[in-house]
């Protein structure tokens, strides 16, 4: 894209900061649009590898209101085909493959018997905070949509609570413009490199936390709320919008979706913020969740 296409991208997308009249056009719209709860974003399918026109429209009509579609079928395979063919419904074919991946890029998320895995915790069984999926990746592998489908659910606990980024984003800008300004600057937030035994494993990354793709002018996020390894850029508007976007995050809303997937249900979003709780395994069959990180974003949304 040359530099004044993409002056003109930015310059459209209503997430600029700039573009007071354009927010508020898309702010009307998406809360006139916005679920009343997290049953309004849930669609029973037969098979998602292969879904009807109507389940498929019922789907992404969820995905273009919330970022997220919460899908439940009768299939209870452990079969990673199920959520790789549905992603591909959606255009969703260039998986993120990292180095805990299984080969074709779609991680077996389950509590880790070997010590390698358990040192992260989406394979321990201990709650997770709120983030968006691969905030520590480069950009050139920005996770831009997000897929997680379960196999056998935890015999207490692991639950989900989804909150669409694009809200977090209106409830800080309505809140005060400051706040995602701080969070657009380029120096955000770093996450430094980690090292293992052989050296640096993963360089440090530094960006922003809301940031507009230039093709699309869609809004995209990058946020971890652990408080280790995380550098925020020393500055106090930053500091005031990190601690407001916190208080967002903690304050339970009718936007803050609480799901619990059981075999068979899945969630496929805009790599949107979520958290987990901590949860107790069945010994005999632990929990068992299909992760699929895309660098695509779902198609027509
Ligand atoms: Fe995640």
């Amino acid at each position: 894209m040359s530099a004044a296409l993409h002056r003109v991208a930015r310059t459209a997308s209503p997430f600029d900061p700039d573009n007071a009249g354009g927010y508020r056009r898309w702010r009307d719209n998406k809360l006139a649009a916005c679920p009343a709860n997290v049953s309004a974003l849930m669609v029973e399918i037969g098979d998602p590898r292969a879904p009807s026109v109507a389940e498929r429209g019922a789907l992404l009509a969820a995905l273009r209101r919330a970022n997220l579609v919460v899908y439940a079928c009768g299939i209870h395979a452990a079969d990673p085909d199920i959520p790789r063919a549905l992603g591909r419904q959606f255009g969703l074919t260039r998986l993120d493959r990292n180095f805990l991946a299984d080969d074709d890029g779609m991680s077996r998320v389950t509590v880790a018997g070997e010590r390698a895995r358990g040192e992260f915790i989406p394979y321990t069984n201990r709650p997770i905070g709120w983030h968006t999926d691969g905030y520590y990746n480069p950009p050139e592998r920005r996770i831009r949509a997000m897929l997680l489908h379960c196999v056998r659910r935890a015999a207490a606990g692991g639950e989900n609570t989804l909150l669409d980024h694009e809200i977090a984003y209106l409830l800080l800008r309505d809140e005060d413009p400051a706040f995602v300004h701080a969070l657009m600057l380029p120096d955000a937030l770093t996450i430094p490199a980690r090292e293992d035994d052989d050296g640096i494993a993963r360089p440090a990354e530094t960006g922003p936390v809301f940031s507009i793709e230039p093709e699309s002018g869609a809004l995209h996020m990058r946020y971890t709320a652990r408080t280790k390894s995380i550098e925020w850029k020393r500055d106090s508007a930053v500091g005031a919008a990190v601690a407001a976007l916190a208080r967002v995050l903690a304050t339970p809303s009718p936007h803050h979706h609480r799901i619990a997937l059981e075999p068979g249900m899945g969630v496929l979003c805009n790599n949107v913020l979520h958290e987990r709780t901590g949860f107790v395994d069945d010994v005999e069959a632990p929990r068992l969740l299909y992760r699929a990180r895309y660098y695509d974003r779902v198609a027509g949304t």
